[in-house]
């Protein structure tokens, strides 16, 4: 049977492999609700420009609040005959309402038509991504308050480096996760403009308001260019970009729960919450979620390169392979929000263990940077003397199988007599972050402060949020 929509000229209807790889409503369902929002805004506007009558553009309004109501209620049929949500939900509005539904297909498309639900559906996507990475932020700063003095290694090349707090750690996401909030914020701004009216390409000789459409569906303005209206991806392919840094970031963090969890490490605990047993190892507890998170990067950045691949070298203006731009837009962002929803649940969870993380800071000579900057500061020495005078006193240490702090000042005198006393002051682990005050360092009053200034700006966030 030839399609219903549009298959005026078609004896047949589609071969069975036809169908299987031209048909989307399995997974284009999810933009009904969206579809449906852009097909009010337009039969409003055709009635108000008297493109419609008013007694259609009314039915038409009232079946299309009946076929949401039914999609809701999970009543609704997807018939793969009918390809897409957009001639599903036109085809249900033709049952329901009879006659006048052929009226809502005037002056658009459904070029135009589903890169509007597409849009919106992306537009949705990233306030609910901000939703969720404001509560990430807020369990991160929320951890880094409660530890801002609890002393830990810090590392590079995953090797013992200088004292950190574990606050100062927690910190340091808490501003990567910003950044990654202000990417999606910029986005949703350049993409705010509404491609409905576009048509097929061409724009419509019918009267339309196109602002008037625009504004009704919280568009800022309509798009410029018809053309350009219909065939571009590029706000999916940015959100996508933006979502595969986010990505990025979370796997960071999940690696470093991964490896902080391991009996070697032991640096935090994770509960049963986000744990799992081994089937055959009693012993084990595994950070599966973190895992998990680490891993789901690949899909989001697999998804960014689909679309990119998809739309490249593509002609204007739309193409049938832009209806591969949902399905892996849609996982990627289901990923995405798995993978907030469980790192903010392990920041929450974890117990940092604060006796393990001090001894382990103090491991590996961590001060002898503090050792150097005395001998700077104190002696007046330049800094490469110092540098050179230092290691040869952790290796005085190294020798004598101590940490720097229980050599004798003797011993230290003997690598550069002008050492005193006072040396003892600055080789603690507490001592050196303590020490560390510049703007962005790492000692707990600076912590404190950044910590209290994002979680006030986050309460400021929370009371009003973007309509
Ligand atoms: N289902 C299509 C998509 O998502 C929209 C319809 C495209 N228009 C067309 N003339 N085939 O891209």
């Amino acid at each position: 049977m030839a399609n219903e929509m549009w298959g005026g000229r078609f004896a047949e209807g589609p071969a069975a492999v036809m169908e299987a790889i031209n048909v989307s409503i399995d997974f284009d369902k999810r933009l009904a609700t969206q579809d449906i929002q852009g097909s009010i805004a337009h039969a409003e506007m055709l009635a108000k420009q008297g493109i419609i009558d008013g007694q259609s553009a009314e039915a038409i309004i009232q079946g299309l609040k009946e076929v949401k109501s039914e999609i809701d209620a999970g009543t609704f049929t997807f018939k793969r005959s009918l390809e897409d949500i957009q001639m599903n939900i036109e085809g249900r509005l033709s049952e329901i309402i009879g006659k006048p539904a052929g009226r809502l297909h005037t002056a658009r498309s459904r070029n135009d038509q589903a890169v509007t639900g597409f849009r919106l559906f992306v537009r949705d996507t990233l306030d609910a991504v901000d939703e969720a990475l404001h509560d990430l932020q807020q369990a991160l700063a929320e951890k880094a308050l409660a530890h801002a003095a609890t002393v830990m290694p810090g590392f590079t090349h995953l090797q013992s480096a200088q004292p950190v707090t574990f606050g100062h750690h927690m910190m340091a996401y808490v501003e990567m996760i910003g950044r990654d909030r202000s990417r999606f914020r910029d986005c949703r701004k350049r993409m705010n403009e509404c491609p409905l009216g576009a048509a097929a390409l061409a724009g419509t000789s019918f009267p339309i308001d196109r602002f008037a459409t625009a504004g009704a569906l919280g568009f800022d303005r309509p798009t410029a260019n018809s053309l350009d209206s219909v065939s571009d991806r590029d706000f999916a392919i940015e959100a996508l970009s933006a979502a595969s840094i986010l990505a990025m970031h979370l796997s960071r963090l999940a690696e470093e729960i991964v490896v902080w969890t391991s009996a070697q490490f032991a640096f935090v605990t994770l509960s049963d919450k986000f744990t799992s047993g081994s089937s055959i190892m009693p012993q084990k507890r595994n950070p599966d979620a973190a895992e998990l998170v680490r891993a789901k990067t690949g899909r989001i950045y697999g998804a960014t390169i689909a679309l990119l691949t998809m739309m490249k070298g593509l002609a204007l203006a739309y193409a049938k392979d832009m209806q591969e731009d949902k399905e892996p837009t849609f996982d990627a962002f289901d990923s995405l929000f798995l993978a907030i929803a469980a790192s903010a649940g392990m920041i929450r969870d974890m117990e940092p263990q604060a006796k393990r993380l001090k001894k382990a800071a103090a491991a590996g000579y961590a001060t002898a940077t503090d050792l150097a900057d005395w001998l700077v500061r104190v002696l007046g020495m330049p800094f490469r003397e110092a540098h050179h005078a230092t290691a040869r006193i952790v290796g005085l240490a190294s020798v004598k199988g101590v940490d720097l702090e229980k050599l004798t000042l003797a011993e230290m005198q003997s690598v550069e007599p002008r050492i005193t006393q006072d040396i003892y002051g600055v080789l603690g682990v507490v001592n050196s972050v303590k020490s560390r005050i510049s703007y962005g360092g790492t000692a707990p009053d600076n912590v404190r402060k950044q910590a209290r200034r994002w979680l006030a700006q986050l309460k400021r966030e929370k009371a009003p949020r973007r309509a």
